[in-house]
């Protein structure tokens, strides 16, 4: 499942701390850049690589919201519907993504090309509304500039 080389990344980090523990917030972050999300089978092979037990891990990647337990689709567009964004149309956005690349909240659409989830306040409020799409940020949306960023996205 890890290659050699995402492996050795693991590595590398453990190697940086005095506490093992302290790297595994970036060695979850690193098993699902490589994956997309979180499996139990990838969560049992940073346990064994940082020689942490496997509830600790588990109970670390369950409690923050930035990690995923479920396959999400190539390109994961996280849209923010809080205050700022709500007021200035998040919420037609997230129907305008859902008609057009037929993706739903927490859904991924049927070519497996997008996951859509829905965040809170990204920090872009005077810019709103805002999303991200893996981790590239984009703000001051309208429908048609969605469309031209997410056609970046194969
Ligand atoms: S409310 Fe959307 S970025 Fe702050």
């Amino acid at each position: 499942m890890f290659n050699e080389t995402v492996l050795k990344e693991i590595e590398e980090i453990r190697a940086k701390f005095p506490d093992r523990k302290s790297a595994l917030l970036p060695s979850l972050y690193i098993a699902q850049r490589e994956f997309g999300w979180l499996s139990q089978e990838a969560m049992l092979v940073v346990s064994r690589t940082l020689n942490l037990p496997e509830a600790e891990v588990r109970g670390t990647a369950s409690f923050y919201a930035m990690f995923r337990h479920n396959p999400v689709g190539r390109h994961v567009i996280q849209i923010c519907t809080n205050v700022s964004c709500m007021i200035l149309g998040a919420e037609r956005l997230v129907d305008f993504i859902g008609a057009r690349y037929g993706v739903q909240p927490n859904g991924t659409s049927p070519d497996g090309r997008f996951s859509l989830v829905i965040m809170e306040c990204i920090g872009a409020c005077g810019t709103a509304p805002a999303m991200l799409v893996n981790t590239d940020f984009y703000d001051d949306l309208r429908e048609q500039r969605i469309e031209e960023i997410l056609e970046g996205y194969k």
